[in-house]
Order: structure tokens, then sequence, then C-alpha cells
């Protein structure tokens, strides 16, 4: 993988420090399967590491060397046993079954087309054990929020955090919403007033608007059994931020 969003793992960690109930989320759907689990585009271990925790056989996969790096370092600092693949989620076969598959935190959404999406589920499919569920969430796209993306660079002020080594940092975005692909792409600038523009790197995410979501789960011989909008479980409706879906095989 070149230089990304994700080959800075240690900035993406200080930016979007865990979250609270996507965790608790994740351990509940974790628990009610029982057995093993697999996450893919599983990150520094936000949400694995805590499953694993539990004492669930644990497995992630990802992409970025970097933020498996991180996740391995994080896991190994509470003592936590996971088997750390990189791989790509639009196709991979690791000779086994799950109880349990998941993606969180939109990360199903670095898929832009119908086909990466298909083939996804695919894999996902053939990694589910006989009653397993695969689970993921991704935002609701707004077309209010979406026109917002006119290309211009914003200061973001509710992700600025505080780097232990640089002091305080800020992130400007600029993005654009190409309506076409149906992907919003945008450049993200991390500053500090001693050293303005220290990483810029492009992050492109797709949108899965509500009526096409089961229709490309399908083709991967899943269906959709649940959509909630929230982490509460709140049914999914036309102003839900989430679809939290819920799949079996079909
Ligand atoms: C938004 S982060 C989410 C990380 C983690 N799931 C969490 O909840 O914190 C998206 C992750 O997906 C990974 N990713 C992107 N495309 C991927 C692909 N095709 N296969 C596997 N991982 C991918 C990135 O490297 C990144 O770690």
């Amino acid at each position: 993988m070149s230089e990304d969003f994700y080959s800075h793992s240690k900035i993406y960690d200080l930016m979007f420090p865990g979250s609270g109930p996507a965790v608790e989320f994740y351990r509940a759907q974790a628990e009610r399967q029982g057995g093993t689990v697999l996450e893919l585009g599983c990150g520094t271990g936000d949400k694995l590491i805590p499953i694993a925790a539990d004492g669930r056989p644990s497995v992630g996969v990802d992409l970025s060397a970097q933020m498996l790096a991180e996740a391995e370092r994080k896991a190994g600092e509470r003592g936590v046993a996971v088997e750390w693949v990189q791989g790509d989620m639009r196709e991979f076969d690791l000779g086994r079954t799950f109880d349990l598959v998941f993606i969180a935190a939109n990360s199903l959404l670095h898929l832009h087309e119908a086909a990466s999406l298909a083939s996804c589920f695919e894999s996902v499919r053939k990694h589910l054990a006989p009653g397993g569920r695969f689970v993921f969430d991704v935002f609701n796209p707004s077309v209010g929020l979406l026109s917002d993306a006119d290309g211009v660079r914003r200061t973001r002020e509710s992700l600025s955090f505080v780097d232990p080594d640089r002091g305080d940092v800020s992130v400007d975005v600029a993005e654009k919403y190409d309506a076409a692909d149906q992907v919003t792409r945008g450049t993200w600038h991390f500053s500090t007033a001693a050293e303005p523009d220290f990483v810029v790197v492009p992050l492109e995410i797709r949108s899965i608007f509500p009526q096409e979501l089961p229709l490309v789960i399908s083709l991967g011989g899943l269906q959709l059994v649940d959509r909630f909008g929230d982490w509460s479980g709140q049914p999914f409706t036309g102003t839900s931020a989430l679809q939290l879906c819920i799949c079996e095989s079909a």
C-alpha cells in the first residue's frame, strides 16, 4: 500500500481514540454468536482487541501493514492474543469458517465498485460457519451533507487532537462528491503551528444508499436480516446516522 491515510496509524488512533458504543455493540454480537470471530479492515484493533480479550479466538485482516503493526503492538501491550493477517477484504481465503464476521467503522466503503463489494460478500459467505452472522456498519448517506462536499478546504474542529510528540494538531479537509461513482474524494491536511501540512493524504469513501444495500449484499449470496439506525438498536429510518446491518447466508 502506498502512503495514504492508513500509513499513519498513530495519527489515526489519536484522531479517533475509540468509540465506546460501537465496541460494546460488536462485543455483544460476538457474545451472542459464541465461537470464533473475524474482522475485515480491522485497523489498529479498536473493536477486535476487546473481543479477543473476552476470550474469543479472533482473526483480524487489513490491507495496511502500518495499521496491523500498531494493532499487534497494542494487543501485545495488553497481553491479548489475536491472529493478524495482511490481506484484501475484496478476496481472501483463510481456509476456515467463523461464527461472526464483521466490518466496522465504514471500512467497507473503501470498496468503490459494485463488483468489489459483491466479491467481498462472496468471500465473507464462504467464511461463515453454519448459523454464522456477518455484521457491518456504514453511514447513511445524507444528500445535504454530500452536496456540501464542494472541494473547499475547511478545518474540522471536532477532529483536532494533541500529539504527544508534536503538540496541538489541527485537521483540515477538502472533499468533493463524485455523484457518478458515489464516491467522496478528500484530501486531509494535518498541521501544527510549527509544521503546517506535516501530513497530506487522500481519502476516498463510497456511499451505499439504503435501497442498493440489500441488492449488493444479495450478489454475494447473503441476505440482510436486520438493519438498525444506531448502536442502541433503534430501527433504521431515512434520518438515521448509521446503517448497522445484520446478514446471514441466503
Ligand atoms: C476506518 S478504518 C477502520 C479500522 C477499524 N475497523 C476500526 O473500527 O477502528 C478502515 C480500515 O480498513 C482498511 N482497509 C481499506 N481497504 C481495505 C481492503 N480492501 N482490505 C482490507 N482492509 C482494508 C484500512 O487499512 C483501515 O485500517
